[in-house]
C-alpha cells in the first residue's frame, strides 16, 4: 500500500461522519441522565477508542473522569487471534467506582470478556459497556453492552479511529477496505 494517500485503500463508506455524530450524541445524552450524581469514570480501549472516546466525552453533560488501558488483541492483520494482554494499565484505581468501558467496536467479544473480568477484580461499584460500533453475527462470547451504538455487517473496517496495520485511524468516517 503506497504511504501518502489516505483514501487509496478505501472500498466505500459503511456509516458516515454525520450519523456517527448524531448516535454519539444520543449515547453521551444517555449517559449523561444514566449517571447523574454517580462517579463515573470513563475507560477508553486504546488506541481504537481515541476517536470515539474524544466525541462522547463532549456530549456528557455530567463530570466524568478519563483514563486509558491497552489491550492488545490483533496483530496487523484482520483476523482475532483470540489472545489478549494488557500493554498499558489503568492509572487511577477504580475500587469503588462506576466504570464505563469506551470501545470502537465489538466483534468476537472476547477482548471485552477479558478486560471486565480483570476490572471486576478491583472491586468497581460497577462495570458497563458503551461502543461506537458492533459486528454482532461475529459474537463468539456473549457480552452484555449496555450503550450500544450502530451495528454493522461483518466487513474489516477502517476509520473514526479504527486501523488496519496501524494506518487509517484518522478517517473521518466509517469505511470499508478494498481487498488487497
Ligand atoms: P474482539 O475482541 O474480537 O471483540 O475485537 C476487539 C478489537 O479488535 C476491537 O475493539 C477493535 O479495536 C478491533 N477490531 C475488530 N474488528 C475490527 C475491524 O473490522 N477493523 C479494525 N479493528 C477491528
Ligand atoms: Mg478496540
Amino acid at each position: 500500500m503506497t504511504k501518502g494517500d489516505l483514501m487509496s485503500g478505501i472500498d466505500k463508506i459503511l456509516v458516515s461522519r454525520e450519523e456517527i455524530s448524531k448516535k454519539v450524541k444520543e449515547l453521551g445524552e444517555r449517559i449523561s441522565k444514566d449517571y447523574k450524581g454517580q462517579d463515573l469514570l470513563l475507560v477508553g480501549v486504546l488506541k481504537g477508542a481515541v476517536v470515539f472516546m474524544a466525541d462522547l466525552l463532549r456530549e456528557i453533560t455530567i463530570p466524568v473522569e478519563v483514563d486509558m488501558i491497552s489491550v492488545s488483541s490483533y496483530g496487523s492483520g484482520t483476523d482475532s487471534t483470540g489472545i489478549v494482554k494488557i500493554v498499558k494499565d489503568l492509572d487511577v484505581n477504580i475500587k469503588d467506582r462506576h466504570v464505563l468501558i469506551v470501545e470502537d467496536l465489538i466483534d468476537t467479544g472476547l477482548t471485552l470478556q477479558h478486560l471486565k473480568e480483570l476490572l471486576a477484580t478491583r472491586e468497581p461499584l460497577s462495570v458497563k459497556v458503551c461502543t461506537i460500533f458492533d459486528k454482532p453475527t461475529r459474537r463468539i462470547v456473549d457480552v452484555p453492552i449496555e450503550y450500544n451504538g450502530i451495528s454493522i455487517p461483518n466487513y474489516f473496517v477502517i476509520g473514526y479511529g479504527l486501523d488496519y496495520a496501524g494506518e487509517y485511524r484518522n478517517l473521518p468516517d466509517l469505511c470499508t477496505m478494498k481487498q488487497i
